[in-house]
């Protein structure tokens, strides 16, 4: 009991000191780096205090401002679940003039019918998008009907009628968590994806399935963002002014790149969504309120990148899960990655060297890129 005691004791003379250290830092280098103290003070408020009880409190919708309807559809697949079991929601946040990057899609990683005959897994992958948001009338109508066509051929768009623009990606991230708790709450995962990454769908539905025994709740994974703090410079695309949000640090959340849910999440965050003021337009960080809200937990997966590119190696390929970033070389990277000789190039002991410092070397550089962090070299 003592003992005990005294390790409280400690640990809170040790917090005390991180609090008057940070504050003095935030004292003295306030005029050198706006960009450090903000990190700075985002961190302290993130581990010595990491509450966000104010999500509730100061973002509470009175009434629903739309009775929980949304956007009209001005396409849409209800029948895409119906009367079968599926595995996986995947979840494409693309735009109407990005055709070619949906192609792609269509061609490697969103391909259900590689899922089911080569993963024996029931993957249903869906665009989500706005309608046409250019200033001209006619350019609009040309773009509608080439999505209309596009539809008919691939049957695969869920488009609602708001302007698909970046300000209103938040409306794009209301509309999935809708149609998942209209037309398929009872996907086991869902799954938020960025139409410029890839993914690696073998390992991921590998990885899901280990997730998936023995039931699975209150499950969401990707890249993790810990004490973020919100971007007052107002040139920057992600600019956010107070009243929009007023604290020092966002609860942790997913990169928007590419994140996995399981049913249940979703079903949740549907719900706080529909109490919470939607007006922040970062999509990932008004996911991450909701999920706070109801007190879900993001965990990081080494192999989700988030924002970074994975570098090119089968050593690599051999874990990856996801990598953002990719356009022109999508179709050579899927070949190359799901070739079957991935799986044997790290087989037995002078294989398993051989990737492990492969791994290191490209993982662990001094030079900061933005990739899978170290440790996934050990992983
Ligand atoms: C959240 O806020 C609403 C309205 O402000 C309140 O009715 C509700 O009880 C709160 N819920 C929690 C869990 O604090
Ligand atoms: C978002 O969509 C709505 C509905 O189409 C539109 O009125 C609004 O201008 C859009 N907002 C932005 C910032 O583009
Ligand atoms: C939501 O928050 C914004 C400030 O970001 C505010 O202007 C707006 O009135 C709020 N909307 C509702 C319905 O409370």
């Amino acid at each position: 009991m003592f003992g005990s005691g005294r390790r409280v004791k400690k640990w809170q003379f040790v917090q005390l000191c991180a609090t008057c250290f940070l504050l003095s830092l935030m004292v003295f280098w306030g005029p050198l780096d706006t960009h450090v103290v903000s990190h700075v003070k985002s961190y302290s408020y993130r581990y010595l205090i990491n509450s966000y009880a104010f999500v509730n409190d100061s973002l509470s919708l009175r009434h629903h401002p739309d009775g929980g309807a949304g956007f009209r559809y001005l396409i849409n697949h209800r029948e895409k679940c119906r009367d079968q079991d599926v595995l996986l929601l995947l979840f494409v946040k693309t735009s109407p003039e990005n055709r070619q990057r949906r192609d792609a899609i269509r061609q490697t990683w969103g391909n259900d019918r590689f899922a089911r005959a080569r993963l024996n897994a029931n993957v249903k992958t869906l665009f989500a998008l706005g309608s046409p948001g250019e200033p001209l009338q006619s350019e609009r109508e040309r773009l509608q009907r080439e999505l209309l066509a596009e539809d008919r051929e691939h049957h695969d768009l869920i488009q609602q009628d708001f302007a698909d623009t970046f300000y209103n990606l938040t409306l794009k991230l209301l509309l999935q968590f809708r149609w998942v708790n209209a037309y398929c709450a009872h996907a086991k995962f869902v799954m938020s994806a960025d139409d410029d990454i890839f993914i690696h769908l073998p390992n991921l539905i590998a990885y899901l399935r280990s997730a998936e025994q023995g039931g699975v709740q209150d499950f969401w994974v990707g890249r993790v963002h810990r004490g973020s703090p919100p971007v007052r410079d107002k040139s920057s695309k992600y600019y956010v002014p107070y009243e929009m949000y007023q604290w020092p640090a966002y609860p942790d959340y997913t990169a928007g790149a590419a994140y996995v849910i399981s049913g249940d999440v979703a079903a949740k965050v549907y719900e706080a969504s529909q109490t919470l003021n939607s007006s922040l337009y970062i999509d990932d960080v008004f996911m991450g309120l909701c999920a706070n809200k109801m007190k879900i937990v993001p965990q990081h997966h080494v192999f989700f990148s988030g924002e970074g590119k994975a570098p090119y190696h089968p050593c690599i390929y051999e874990k990856m899960i996801t990598s953002h970033g990719h356009l022109q070389d999508l179709q050579d990277l899927w070949e190359a990655a799901t070739d079957s000789q991935v799986k044997t190039i790290s087989k037995g002991f002078f294989g398993e060297i051989y990737c492990r410092v492969v791994k290191i070397m490209l993982l662990c550089k001094i030079k900061y890129v933005d990739t899978y962090p170290c440790r996934a070299a050990f992983y």
